[in-house]
């Protein structure tokens, strides 16, 4: 709209006026602040902006590809694919605990990250997709959580250590403003409105140990989910149970269990799939999805997803239960 659009021609100018003849980096991760920032920034100083998009095999179905097709694709912005998968696979073997994996994922995330941004010898900016809300809670404004139940992983520190100049574009916005702005700037509603995907990614949505071939039926039995909740929709509010849960994905459990296929007898792995509804959440509810959609999701997950016989549904609140299993 209207307003909307003056309020990119003023961020373009404040951008383009900050940042001179000068060159960005930005880490791309496909989520919806860091692809408004990148998709803002290009629309202020096309080439003189470079995004790195770090894959750490830990991403959804074709997740890598559709934010390439987006950049690239469409926005004709630079973006450095790097695929990390073998790097953090390798740093990931044998490790079971949550808090471990965090940890190695994030550092791991920052040293590819930092590699690559020290290959740009000219870049004097480092842009991030803040927004307000992050400024707030590390500004100590709002009073802290009580405790910090998972290491939540960011690239704080980054800029210094890389001796570049911050650029925040979004540093003002609030959430439901940067999902406009990314329509507005072109970004599809599709990507704009997705539901939350954790740093680690599928790193702690694999119980256990990750690896690769458990990282590959978990994604395929998530995309049947995802799709089942997209094309399904409430008579009631004629919105789709995906735009009805705040969270939904499925989780990879690693213990086997016996089941029958044609005249056989199968002994594979489980998914469990998560959909919570929360307006910030700290608490949350399972989703009360139709029995129709869990049947659906279920049916096409065993039958498509060679290697998962059985699908179950995760009826846990949070507290206690949290939102992801790790
Ligand atoms: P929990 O599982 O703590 O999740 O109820 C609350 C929200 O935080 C997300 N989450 C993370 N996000 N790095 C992230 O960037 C993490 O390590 C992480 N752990 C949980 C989770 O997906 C949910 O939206």
């Amino acid at each position: 709209d209207w307003q909307m659009g003056s309020y990119i021609d003023e961020a373009v100018a404040r951008i383009r006026e900050q940042v001179g003849d000068e060159e960005v980096i930005l880490g791309l991760s496909g989520g919806v602040d860091s692809s408004v920032a990148a998709a803002l920034i290009h629309r202020a100083i096309g080439d003189q902006l470079t995004c790195v998009f770090v894959d750490h095999g830990l991403l959804r179905l074709n997740e890598g590809d559709m934010v390439m097709d987006m950049f690239v694709g469409r926005l004709h912005a630079k973006v450095i694919r790097v695929d990390a998968s073998e790097v953090f696979l390798g740093k990931l073997a044998g490790v079971t605990d949550p808090e471990r994996k965090r940890k190695i994922i994030g550092a791991e995330f920052v040293e590819v990250f930092q590699a690559e941004a020290s290959k740009l010898k000219n870049a004097k900016w480092l842009a991030q997709g803040t927004i307000y809300p992050d400024v707030v809670e590390s500004g100590g404004t709002k009073t802290k959580k009580a405790t910090t139940i998972k290491s939540h992983h960011n690239v704080g520190g980054l800029p210094e250590t890389l001796g570049l100049k911050l650029l925040e574009p979004l540093r003002e916005l609030f959430k439901d403003e940067v999902r406009a702005l990314g329509v507005a700037l072109g970004l599809p509603a599709d990507m704009v409105y997705r539901h939350p995907f954790p740093g680690p990614g599928l790193g702690v949505r694999i119980l256990g140990e990750v690896k690769k071939d458990f990282a590959d039926l978990l994604r395929r039995a998530d995309a049947i989910f995802i799709e089942e909740l997209r094309n399904t929709i409430d008579p009631a509010t004629g919105k789709s149970w995906y735009a009805l849960t705040s969270q939904a994905f499925a989780v990879f459990l690693p213990v086997k269990s016996v089941g029958v296929m044609g005249d056989g007898r199968t002994y594979d792995y489980v998914v469990a799939l998560r959909a919570v509804q929360t307006s910030d959440f700290m608490t949350a509810d399972w989703a009360e999805l139709p029995y129709s959609l869990l049947k659906k999701t279920s049916g096409r997950i065993i039958n498509e997803v060679r290697g998962i016989n059985r699908v179950t549904y995760d009826v846990s609140s949070k507290p206690p239960a949290t939102i992801e299993w790790e």
